[in-house]
């Protein structure tokens, strides 16, 4: 299944086009829905065996069925796109996610906004402070999934850190853990885990989403990863900083 949904606005400008990778998945789903909500033309990527998932917006979206670190498939799904975000999960042993990300980086049209998905896990500058139940639950987490070869965080560190060295306009979005839920809004970021703000550590798994297709229109968060909480939890309402008059309320 590969077809083009090509109307113009209503304003007769073009549509802004972009295309989720792992769009089948909880969060991806949900990009998909804020993507529409926005009137964006979307492209979504998901394995075969999960086109049904999206059978909700099948008239549409255009899906691209593929592994998402097949480089065919990756290109064919963002060739003319404005915008990628990209679920990066670490499943599988064989760099399932640094394939995603490299694919992703390599054949995304130049100056595309790339919006990646990790966990707070993920640092960037090493200043991140972790309590000491996040990095044990981490650290089992990983030893057990490798045993069982089914998860590599480490693949998935190694994917970020191509992003962070990438010069393409990338915002690598860090999710708390994660609840379903209505959405309660823009969730609020600090560049750290440890700042206050984020002590509540829980996010909408809706409102992550919401954040990853804002990061699409939001300039200051191009070469930013910033970590998310919920803005109505009590570290967020505590500690946030007023919002600004449009983009994301960042609180560092
Ligand atoms: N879960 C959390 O508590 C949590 C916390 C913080 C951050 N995050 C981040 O949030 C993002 C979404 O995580 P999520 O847990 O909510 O998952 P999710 O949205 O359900 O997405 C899981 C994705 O993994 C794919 N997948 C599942 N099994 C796979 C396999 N064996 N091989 C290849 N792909 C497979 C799914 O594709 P199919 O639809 O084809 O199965 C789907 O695209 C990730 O970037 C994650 O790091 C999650």
């Amino acid at each position: 299944m590969d077809t083009r949904q090509g109307q113009g606005r209503a304003d007769g400008g073009p549509r802004t086009r972009v295309c989720v990778v792992g769009a089948s998945g909880k969060l991806g789903r949900y990009m998909v829905q804020h993507a529409l909500d926005r009137d964006y033309e979307v492209v979504g990527v998901c394995r075969e065996k999960s086109v049904g998932k999206l059978a909700e917006f099948a008239d549409r979206i255009t899906v691209v069925a593929g592994p998402t670190d097949d480089r065919e498939v990756i290109g064919r799904a963002v060739a003319g796109c404005d915008a990628v975000l990209t679920v990066l999960v670490p499943w599988g042993v064989h760099g399932y996610s640094s394939g995603t990300a490299q694919a992703v980086l390599d054949l995304a049209p130049e100056g595309a906004r790339l919006v990646f998905s990790c966990g707070w896990h993920i640092t960037r500058d090493g200043r991140d402070v972790y309590s000491r139940g996040f990095r044990a639950s981490v650290r089992v987490v990983s030893v057990l999934a490798r045993l069982v070869r089914a998860i590599d965080i480490d693949d998935q560190v190694e994917a970020c850190r191509r992003i962070f060295d990438s010069d393409a306009r990338w915002t690598v979005v860090r999710g708390s853990d994660l609840e379903e839920g209505e959405g309660e809004g823009l969730p609020v970021w600090s560049r750290h885990v440890g700042d206050p703000v984020l002590a509540s550590n829980i996010t909408r798994r809706t409102d992550f989403a919401l954040f990853m297709v804002e990061a699409v229109t939001d300039d200051a968060l191009v070469h930013e990863a910033p970590a998310i909480v919920g803005c109505r939890t009590p570290s967020a309402l505590a500690h946030a900083r007023p919002p600004r008059p449009h983009g994301s309320q960042e609180t560092r």
